[in-house]
This record gives C-alpha cells, structure tokens and sequence, in this order.
C-alpha cells in the first residue's frame, strides 16, 4: 500500500509549495489515473512514489518504507518503477540494451543472466530486435517504449506512468494502454498520470488535481459527472460526455457521466431501441 500523509512540497524554501496538505492511500494492485491542468502538480506527486523527491512535510510510505529514510531507497526503487514524462530523462547506455539492463546492473545481476531478461523485457513491448541499436536514434514512441522496458525488467509492484501515450500514434497508444490494462490485470498497480480522461475509463479510480491539492478522487464515472458539472479551466470534461449532454438537452434520454467511445455507443443504441419500441 502506498500512503501519502499530510504532504507538502516545496521546490525551494522562499518558493510556493506545489502539493499541499495531501492525503493519499493508494492500495496494492488498484489502477489509479490522476489528472489534472499544466503544473498543478501531477509529476511532482508520482516524484513522491520512489523517492526522487521527499516531501517537506508529512510522509510518504511505500509498503511500510519510508521515504524519507535513505537506506530503503533501494528498496523503494524496486517495488515503484517510474516512467518519466520526457523519456530521454532515462537514457542512460550507448545501446538500447544498455539502458533497458541499466537498473538491474545496478542491482548487481551477473551479465549473463541479462541478456535473456533484456530481450524478454523488449519483447514484452513490442521491441524485439532493438537490442543494439542507440538509443539517440529512437523514436519518441519507441523511447518511452524502452524505457517501459526498462521498467518492467525490475518486476515491480507498482507502476507509475507520467503521461504514458505523449507522442504516440494512434497504433502506439492503444499498445501502451492495452499493456497497462493487461499489467493491472496481472495484479500491479497503476498510478497513471494523463491529460486525456477518456484513456482511463477503465482505472479503478481518477484523482483529479488542482494547485497542489486533490480536488476529487471517485469512481471514473463519478469524476465524469463532477467534470461536467463545473467550468474547469485546463481540464476538459470527456469528449463522449460533452456529446451525451447535448444530445440530451436535445431531448434525448440519456446519462451523461459516459467517458468511452464505448459506453457511448451502448447507451446510445439501447436509447434508439427504447424509442423504437416506444413506436
Ligand atoms: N525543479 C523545479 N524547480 C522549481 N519549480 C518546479 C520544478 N519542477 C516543477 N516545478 C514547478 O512546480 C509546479 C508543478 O509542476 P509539475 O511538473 O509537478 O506539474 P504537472 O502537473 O506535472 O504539469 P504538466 O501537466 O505540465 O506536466 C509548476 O509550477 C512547476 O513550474
Ligand atoms: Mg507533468
């Protein structure tokens, strides 16, 4: 479980803070997206999870370790694997393999037991025969790819995903979605950091921020009925539930907190079959 308790953060002592006052329980194996508009704090939050930033005040603990102690860093940073907004913040090697290998090299695994894992961990993303390549050379699809690679090699518990589909193309995205729904169901949990709610439908839970604070945590559903029910500056309300609600105040009978393309299509048509057996 990870646990935030009366968190502050600041960049510097005379700066602003940018969380404040935040309480947060995350439990194991749920799938939490956050949202929220452009610098209100998203990054600096998911920061928290492996100890890259310690809060100044309050806590954070992940399974029982404290960030703020340094000998559990380690620890933490197996349990909590990080991929970051800007994906060439984690190029580290000459080689794709390099990189992918990087933290377990760290962790000391003899090197002939990593090439296997490394090609099984760029298989598991659909980049099989990268392996040699420089990492300069990638795509910013492929990069954040790698780097999701380089993630999953440490089998962690936890995955926190900093706007996981920026830059990718249509194809691109429904692969790194498809691959975080399959993760969660394999059990791990999902803090997923996004600007477009309509990609965590399917999260357990959404958290939406506003200035450092959390101004709505609730069920996918309940966070859509909130979005739409107030004027969110830098925060759109789902593209399907906008469309719901101008159908409906057209007169058609239908619920507005619908986020996917999907739930979309469903409560449109079982609407057109009530009409047309109204008839
Ligand atoms: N290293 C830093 N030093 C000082 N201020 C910082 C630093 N990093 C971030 N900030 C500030 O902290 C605030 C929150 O930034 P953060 O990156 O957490 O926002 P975000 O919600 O992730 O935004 P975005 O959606 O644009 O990624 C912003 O005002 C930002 O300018
Ligand atoms: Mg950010």
């Amino acid at each position: 479980m990870i646990i935030f308790k009366d968190v502050t953060y600041q960049y510097g002592e005379k700066t602003p803070p940018v969380l404040e006052d935040l309480d947060l329980i995350i439990p194991e194996g749920q799938y939490v997206a956050l949202i929220g508009p452009n610098g209100c704090g998203k990054t600096t939050l998911i920061k928290h999870l492996n100890a890259l930033l310690i809060p100044s005040r309050g806590g954070v603990s992940i399974d029982d370790m404290d960030t703020r102690e340094a000998a559990r860093h380690r620890d933490i940073r197996c349990r909590v694997g990080m991929v970051f907004q800007n994906p060439d913040h984690q190029i580290v090697g000459m080689s794709v393999e390099e990189d992918v290998a990087f933290a377990l090299e760290n962790l000391a695994v003899p090197l002939r037991e990593l090439t296997p894992l490394v090609r099984k961990a760029l298989a598991r993303v659909g980049m099989e025969g990268f392996e040699k390549r420089a990492p300069f050379t990638l795509s910013g699809g492929e990069k954040r790819l790698a780097s999701l690679a380089g993630v999953l090699i440490m089998n962690p518990r936890y995955l926190a995903l900093d706007e996981p589909t920026a830059y990718l193309d249509p194809a691109g995205r429904r692969r790194i979605l498809g691959m975080i729904g399959q993760l969660h169901l394999e059990g791990m949990g999902i803090i997923h950091v996004t600007h477009d709610i309509g990609e965590v439908a399917d999260a357990d839970r959404i958290i939406v921020m506003e200035l450092g604070r959390i101004i709505m945590d609730g069920t996918p559903a309940a966070v859509c009925a909130f979005l739409m029910s107030r004027d969110n500056p830098g925060l759109e309300a789902p593209a399907m539930a906008a469309l719901m609600a101008k159908l409906k105040e057209s007169g058609w009978d239908l619920p507005t907190n619908v986020i996917s393309l999907e739930a979309a299509h469903r409560e449109i048509h079982s609407c057109l079959t009530r009409l047309a057996k109204a008839r």
